[in-house]
């Protein structure tokens, strides 16, 4: 052999053991490319594996949140370790049943909004490492929406529909018999202690409204809603009619009443000073 020979010999020999590492060392980490859904208060599980198919009972498995050090939970030497944020402790499980075939998943007991957002999980082996993400959505329906008429401060009736414990911030409407959208006079969608929404919507009535009238509240990514309706009596508006009218007769009495009163003041005033003048006169004589 000649010496070129024999160092392309060699130069073919390292690549193949190149090869021969790389492709058992290779892999790449999946994990679901749609959102996973959780209802609040479930467990969400997150899965990921390796492709191609690779052992990973002795990679280390981290899944974590936007920071490398916000662990969530951390796997290592065989064993799920407790370097948890604090938010995440006595919350994760991870399931290592199919851990040989590169097939993993995390269990986050007790979903709550704020556990809403992205996750990463990472696999390592001594000379390789690759993540993938994965989306957590948290979903709430709320309760039933529920409807009452109040009179205003104004004498004006208005609907008022309120419901309670929404996640994410839900859709509200009004609708009239017609399947017409009302724009309503206020809505206010606050978060409550759970981080959930509460909905007060107010429609501003008057005897030209539509009698029959539904609440909707939709939720704000699945495909479903809760509808309440009411149907409002003429005699209702009646009845603030009447109570308007009988403001505006008391107002005007008021009126009526001061006018009379400043009317006999000045006449009384006046009467004075024509018997003031009357007596000046009698004494000028
Ligand atoms: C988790 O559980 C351990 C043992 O039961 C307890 O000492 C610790 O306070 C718990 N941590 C949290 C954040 O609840
Ligand atoms: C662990 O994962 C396997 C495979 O996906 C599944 O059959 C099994 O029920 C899981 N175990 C637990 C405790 O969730």
């Amino acid at each position: 052999m000649t010496p070129i020979t024999v160092a392309a010999a060699f130069k073919v020999t390292i690549i193949l053991l190149e090869v021969q590492t790389t492709v058992s060392e290779i892999f790449k980490v999946l994990s679901p490319d749609t959102p996973i859904i959780v209802s609040l208060g479930e467990t969400a599980v997150l899965p990921c594996y390796l492709s191609p198919s690779t052992n990973a009972e002795d990679m280390m498995v981290r899944w974590f949140r936007s920071k490398f050090s916000f662990t969530v939970h951390l796997y290592q030497n065989r064993k799920n370790i407790g370097l948890q944020i604090p938010k995440y402790q006595n919350r994760t499980s991870f399931n290592t049943s199919l851990i040989a075939d590169g097939k993993v998943s995390l269990s986050i007991h007790s979903i709550a909004p704020s556990d809403e957002g992205s996750y990463t999980c990472l696999f390592q082996s001594l000379s390789f490492y690759d993540a993938a993400d994965l989306e957590l959505k948290v979903s709430a329906l709320g309760s039933g929406p529920t409807i009452f008429i109040e009179e205003h401060q104004d004498g004006h009736l208005r609907a008022v529909c309120k419901s309670y414990g929404w996640y994410p911030k839900p859709v509200v409407y009004w609708k009239d018999e017609n399947e017409h959208i009302i724009h309503p006079l206020t809505v206010a969608q606050s978060q409550n202690a759970l981080s959930l929404f509460d909905v007060e919507m107010i429609l501003a009535l008057d005897s030209k409204s539509n009698r029959r009238l539904s609440c909707v509240i939709r939720h704000g990514f699945l495909e479903q809603e809760l509808k309440s309706t009411i149907q409002i009596a003429d005699s209702m508006f009646l009845r603030v009619s009447r109570c308007v009218i009988s403001r505006i007769l008391m107002g005007t009495s008021f009126i009526l009443i001061f006018l009379a009163t400043v009317l006999l003041a000045f006449y009384t005033c006046f009467m004075q000073q024509k018997k003031i003048g009357k007596l000046m006169n009698e004494n000028s004589k």
